[in-house]
């Protein structure tokens, strides 16, 4: 029997374990980011690129947190929106909301309140003991992209508030949990619509997650309702995961007026809680954390 320190059976003079040692085929990085390119449009980021995401994405969190602190009862959103586009300026950073879409986003952060399940345009209204808000933020830095939001209770809210607010959180939680090379992205939908419907509630399907790092918006879209896509979850993707849990019936509609603003059909409460994952060769790494 040959052996790997043996001269190799070609003729070489060379020691087998440097020749033709047979070795497993070299895992071809270079081939599976064509391949999603291709397949699904999906960008597998570099080394680099994650870099400047992990930092974008840092900067939205620790904008997210600080403006979270500041919602209070009295406080209005407009106040919010100018406190946090402040911080973005300070950070030499820009937010990816404003002036986004058409017609073009007016703020910079959106704000979402009680029965809006989305895209709420921050106003001159105070805050009020038992409102909830959605807080959404997301930054350009050095041309990188990261995107978060939170909930804050307003002094005591509801039971009906208070659920959607656990309910959602759980979602996220429960949704980034499974997240690791191989899973398909189907397999989010299924962990949150369980939990969301076992707990009274329903999911919003009007308005996914997504690709995120170097656009705003990238494939691939990401359902939070049962679907069927069998996109296999790959190290190097940067997405997010953004539940919007609602209390009632899942539909919503736009405001006519302002081409934004996104109301529960019912009127009853919703909420959401988003952060921007990136897959890792073990499993994840949550980017949007301060
Ligand atoms: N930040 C939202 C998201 O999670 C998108 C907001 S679009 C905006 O994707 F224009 F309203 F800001
Ligand atoms: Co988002």
């Amino acid at each position: 029997m040959i052996e790997r320190n043996d001269l190799c059976w070609c003729g070489s003079g060379v020691k087998w374990k440097k020749c033709h040692y047979p070795t497993e085929p070299a895992y071809d990085f270079k081939a599976l980011v064509r391949e999603y390119k291709k397949r699904y449009g999906i960008i597998l980021k570099t080394a680099d690129q994650i870099q400047g995401i992990r930092r974008a994405c840092h900067l939205a969190a620790t904008i997210l947190k600080k403006t979270c602190e500041k919602a209070q009862e009295g406080v209005t959103t407009n106040e919010l929106n100018d406190f946090a586009e402040e911080l973005h300026r300070k950070a030499g950073a820009t937010a990816a909301s404003l002036g986004y879409g058409e017609p073009p986003f007016p703020k910079s952060i959106c704000t979402s309140l009680n029965e809006v399940i989305c895209h709420g345009i921050p106003d001159d209204r105070p805050l009020q003991k038992g409102d909830i808000l959605n807080i959404d933020v997301a930054c350009i830095l050095d041309e990188y992209y990261g995107d978060c939001s939170a909930m804050v209770m307003i002094g005591p809210v509801d039971k009906e508030k208070k659920q959607v607010v656990e309910v959602s959180k759980e979602c996220l939680r429960r949704a980034i949990e499974i997240l690791k090379p191989h899973v398909l992205v189907a397999e989010i939908g299924q962990v949150i619509e369980d939990y969301a419907r076992a707990h009274g509630c329903s999911v919003v399907h009007q308005f996914v997650a997504h690709g995120v790092g170097l656009a705003f918006h990238e494939p691939p879209q990401i359902p939070h309702h049962y679907n069927n896509l069998a996109i296999p979850l790959m190290e190097g993707m940067t997405f997010t995961i953004e539940p919007m849990i609602n209390a009632g019936v899942r539909s919503g509609e736009i405001d006519p007026i302002d081409k934004w603003t996104v109301r529960t059909s019912d009127g009853k409460p919703s909420a959401q809680w988003e952060h921007t994952v990136l897959i890792t060769k073990e499993g994840h790494e949550i980017l949007t954390l301060p």
